[in-house]
């Protein structure tokens, strides 16, 4: 199959990734938000990244800001992706979101198109049954951020068919993205053990044990990890970490992942991390 249009919807700190690495492999994407003003500033953001490119990797093509720009349709109209050959869903992590959007995309896109869930921890089965094309629904965990990164976890739903696995193979191929192909289940395999590693570093912080680089040194210097626990949960977004500790939480009904009151107040003082410029660390440059 050819892949001539990508639809992208939500473009916020993963969606900026996404679009940055569908432009750079040569695919025309629309992007779907909900205002003009996310739409401007997730541009600018995967113009930046663009620019970016020969810094951070020998290996991703160059393309100029000419070439990007015609790559972004930007857009706040859902029916825009009737045009497209794939959509990759990224909008926020919440189910009252994403419930609503897939029952209206499975009604704008065209039948035969595969929808790609890019949650954290939302069943791909329960995001499926919200579509009449449940066996088109495949999750894409995609890791930020997206352009850096060549491993993918994806996940098969309930329903999810060989051709819809086959399909999304065959975007990665053109991506130069290598696929670990796991079932569904709540956090997947990278999520359910990643934000109990989190969510427990909150607590150690929360007792006053070490302080935030001490936690995350032990990670990078003891273990060889390449980013500690808390500089994880920033990079990812706070609210996005509470939102999925509280989706495995209902998910499992298992104490260990209730999450950390720290983790949940420095969401509510609007600290989400890099994007904001201060989580558990600070980040005044970006
Ligand atoms: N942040 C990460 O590292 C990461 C990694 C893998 C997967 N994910 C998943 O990707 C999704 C997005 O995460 P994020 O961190 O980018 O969140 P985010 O809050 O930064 O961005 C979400 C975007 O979705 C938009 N949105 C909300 N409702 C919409 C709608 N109806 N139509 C179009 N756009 C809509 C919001 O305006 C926002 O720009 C979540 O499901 C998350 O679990 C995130």
């Amino acid at each position: 199959m050819e892949f001539k249009r990508i639809g992208v919807l939500g473009a916020g700190n993963i969606g900026v990734g996404v679009v940055t690495d569908l432009v750079l492999h040569g695919l025309c994407t629309v992007v779907v938000d909900v205002s003009d003003e996310i739409l401007a500033s997730a541009q600018a953001a995967v113009l930046n990244n663009v620019r970016c490119v020969p810094l951070l990797s020998k290996t991703l093509p160059r393309i100029t800001r000419d070439e990007a720009l015609r790559r972004m349709v930007l857009t706040t109209r859902l029916q825009d992706i009737e045009s497209c050959d794939f959509v990759i869903e990224n909008v926020t992590e919440d189910w009252k979101v994403k419930q609503p959007l897939y029952e209206a995309m499975d009604r704008v896109a065209r039948p035969e198109v595969c929808f790609g869930a890019n949650t954290s921890c939302i069943s791909i089965t329960q995001i499926a049954g919200a579509t009449r094309r449940s066996a088109q629904v495949i999750g894409i965990h995609l890791m930020n951020p997206v352009h850096l990164k060549p491993t993918v976890e994806v996940i098969r739903g309930f329903h999810t068919s060989q051709q819809t696995l086959d399909t999304l193979l065959q975007l990665f191929s053109v991506l130069r993205k290598e696929a670990i192909v796991v079932d569904d289940s709540p956090g997947f395999v990278s999520n359910r053990i990643s934000h109990l590693f989190m969510n427990e570093a909150a607590f150690v912080l929360q007792d006053d044990v070490a302080t935030a680089a001490q936690i995350d040194q032990v990670f990078k210097q003891c273990f060889g990890h390449k980013m500690g626990p808390l500089e994880t949960a920033d990079l990812i977004g706070l609210d996005t970490v509470v939102r999925s500790l509280d989706v495995l939480y209902e998910s499992f009904h298992d104490p260990k992942y209730r999450c950390c009151p720290l983790l949940r107040k420095l969401v509510h003082a609007g600290h989400l991390g890099r994007k904001t410029g201060k989580g558990f660390h600070a980040y005044p440059d970006e």
